[in-house]
């Protein structure tokens, strides 16, 4: 027998190989995944496989105890070292002599897929644009005279097929002594994405260097910045981290922001300078959580709407504040992020800007986009990105529309009385009983309702502070139930409503939900101000989505998925009582976590994603709301809770709720009981 059959698990793919073979060399052949970095010189042990023996009529195959050649000295050394799990073979090192089945174990796997943790159980393909490889790299030679790069490219075609390379002066400046040093082998960072052109060497370390290679997720959000440290040989987050938006002092959301930048000449670069020293900081200090070194992170991906996009970037976002809301660029941005002042970062690193889809739909929605993919859905999917604007795309396999929204800051807990940040301490949590109108709620810390035992002690230490995002949602709709809000929003006397909780508040009133005022606490309570600007954000959010029903020419939508880490907390019931989102039924409403989060690790573990996401923006239709006549009338009818005109069958499947007003005609919040039917 001069050769033998091998085959791949768990790939299937099977080929005949002369004997003596490395089982590495027959997957390369075969195209199996099969990771490697020293390109099989038995240094980096990526290339671990698991041979099956025996009988496998399956692959009709009877595999020998001899298939393989005898464990080596290079695996001794390397199972000494470091370990190797019983069973496992180098396959650079393991030669064919006879029929074998080969199992690539999925850490071997370069491309290996990475289950997320997040509800839909996408997985991310790994396919990252930097990888390390280690070469030797000929000598100079006073005869046959070449520089030490062009040698280095000539090794990186010869022994990984890498053609044209590229290098910074910072890169040639340590290349001759770290070559020597090496004493001609070296590891290599190379940097290659999905645009055409050279790849770029990151960095060069002598010797064989095993990383690890990192890369950077940012979210730039306009209330919060959020970072995730990502392993860019498997996906892995090792350190996550965020801060709040230096820029919230020039201005609360994007518009005041854009005024600021008109406003006051250098305002807009004294926003960049801002946000850059705050993804510095947040890129250091998630490293330092990972205990990393940062001259490790060799890739940042960012995702951001499109006024952080241009203040970022450096570029006056005057543009974005009027019609027709201009980008200075919509495409995807590529550049080394020192441009960009990103110097916490190895001075090599590259900075990939996810593409905008429109002047007020950015490069956050196309990240949303990339997570959830609306146009591989079957199902009508309405999803909504909650947070200071809302991002929405409605679509299927057909077609994706986009539109974003001005919510403000009210579902992040901001211009509400009694409203913080979902920190421990704040009510998330919140049920009314419908008899008695008392309230009963759980704090961000605790595991307790407030009326079970032990909820006392167990919030002893961060108290009752306020209530967040969430726990305002609960509390409108909760109040909504119980029939102390009516329809048009308005909060009841405590004649109309039957409880003492309904509190005077000048002309109107107050639902007192929680008074610490004898121990020195807060008085937390709901007043007529903090749902009217739940209202607005409400119906800007609901309006949306019916822009983007109109123009998709349905009534109702078959699934929403709410996205934002906002959005992860919401209760879709509650959420729907408020109408902030239209009538489907309520187990088809899910949680997608913080999607654009995961947009940008997608993107950032595989070059892949990026070409996929700048082909599919270009498809998405966008819907511009500031222009379009019916967002008005939409708007307006979806102020009442949960909205004046349209129905919301599924929601009345398994709520009812109480028909009352509260308006007496006179000062908005009288006395005379209002009418209660059904
Ligand atoms: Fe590196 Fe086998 S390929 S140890």
């Amino acid at each position: 027998m001069s050769d033998a059959l091998v085959v791949f698990t768990p790939s299937g793919k099977r080929g005949r190989f002369p004997l003596g073979t490395p089982v590495l060399t027959a997957a390369r052949q075969l195209g199996v995944d099969l990771d490697s970095v020293c390109g099989g010189r038995g240094i980096c042990s990526k290339c671990q496989i698991t041979p099956g023996y025996g009988n496998y009529p399956k692959h009709g195959l009877t595999v020998a105890p001899d298939a393989l050649s005898e464990w080596n000295a290079v695996e001794q050394r390397y199972k000494d070292k470091r370990g190797l799990i019983d069973g496992r073979r180098l396959g650079c090192q393991a030669q064919i002599q006879g029929d074998v089945l080969i199992d690539v174990p999925p850490e071997s796997q370069l491309h290996r897929q990475v289950v997320r943790k997040a509800a839909s159980a996408r997985a991310i393909a790994m396919d990252p644009a930097t990888r390390l490889y280690f070469v030797e790299v000929a000598q100079p030679d006073m005869h046959e005279p070449s520089g030490d790069l062009e040698r280095l490219g000539n090794a990186l075609r010869h022994q990984w097929n890498i053609e044209g390379i590229t290098a910074s002066p910072g890169i040639l400046r340590k290349l001759q002594s770290v070559l020597r040093q090496g004493n001609w082998s070296v590891t290599v960072a190379i940097f290659a994405d999905h645009r055409p052109g050279p790849a770029r060497i990151l960095e060069i370390w002598p010797g064989f260097h095993e990383g690890p290679l990192l890369g950077l997720a940012i979210d730039l959000g306009s209330t919060t910045i959020a970072a995730h440290l990502t392993d860019l040989s498997n996906g892995a987050v090792i350190a996550s981290g965020g801060v709040m938006n230096p820029q919230i002092r020039f201005g609360e959301d994007l518009m005041s922001r854009v005024s600021y930048a008109m406003m006051n000449p250098g305002g807009d670069a004294e926003m960049t300078a801002a946000v850059r020293l705050a993804v510095n900081a947040l890129a250091q200090s998630v490293t330092a959580e990972a205990g990393a070194d940062p001259a490790a992170i060799m890739e940042a991906v960012l995702v951001c709407n499109p006024v952080m996009h241009h203040l970022f970037l450096g570029i006056d976002p005057v543009e974005l504040g009027q019609a027709p809301f201009a980008l200075a660029t919509s495409d995807s941005l590529a550049m080394p992020a020192r441009e960009l002042e990103l110097t916490a970062l190895n001075p090599e690193a590259q900075l990939y800007i996810l593409p905008c889809i429109a002047g007020h739909v950015g490069a956050d929605a196309a990240a949303v986009a990339l997570s959830e993919a609306p146009e591989q859905s079957d199902d009508l999917v309405l999803i909504v990105d909650v947070g200071t604007n809302a991002e929405l795309l409605l679509g299927n396999r057909q077609r994706v529309l986009a539109c974003s929204s001005p919510t403000g800051p009210a579902f992040e807990g901001a211009q509400i009385s009694s409203g913080q940040r979902a920190a421990p301490g704040a009510i998330e949590r919140i049920a009314i009983d419908p008899r008695t109108k008392e309230p009963r709620f759980k704090v961000i810390g605790s595991d307790l309702w407030s009326d079970e035992p032990g909820f006392g002690e167990a919030t002893a230490r961060t108290g009752v502070t306020g209530i967040c995002g969430s726990g305002i949602i609960e509390a409108v709709a909760e109040m909504r139930l119980a029939g102390i809000v009516d329809t048009a929003g308005l909060i009841g006397s405590p004649a109309q409503t039957g409880t003492e909780r309904c509190i005077a508040d000048g002309r109107t009133h107050a639902y007192l939900i929680h008074d610490a005022t004898d121990t020195g606490g807060p008085r937390i309570s709901v007043t007529q101000g903090d749902i009217r600007a739940i209202q607005l954000a409400k119906a800007a959010l609901y309006a949306g989505a019916r822009l983007l029903m109109d123009e998709m020419g349905v009534e109702r939508v078959e699934r929403v998925v709410l996205a934002g880490a906002f959005g992860a907390h919401i209760s879709a019931r509650h959420a729907m009582i408020l109408g902030m989102i239209p009538d489907c039924p309520l187990d088809k409403v899910t949680s997608a976590g913080n999607a654009a989060g995961t947009g940008a690790r997608l993107a950032l573990c595989n070059a892949g994603a990026r070409a996929a996401i700048e082909a599919q923006v270009k498809r998405i239709h966008k819907v511009e709301t500031a222009i379009e006549p019916r967002f008005q009338e939409h708007f307006v009818n979806a102020s009442a809770i949960p909205h004046a005109i349209d129905r919301f069958p599924e929601l009345a499947r398994v709520v009812t709720l109480p028909v009352v007003s509260h308006n007496t005609g006179a000062d908005g919040g009288g006395r005379r009981r209002g009418r209660t039917r059904g």
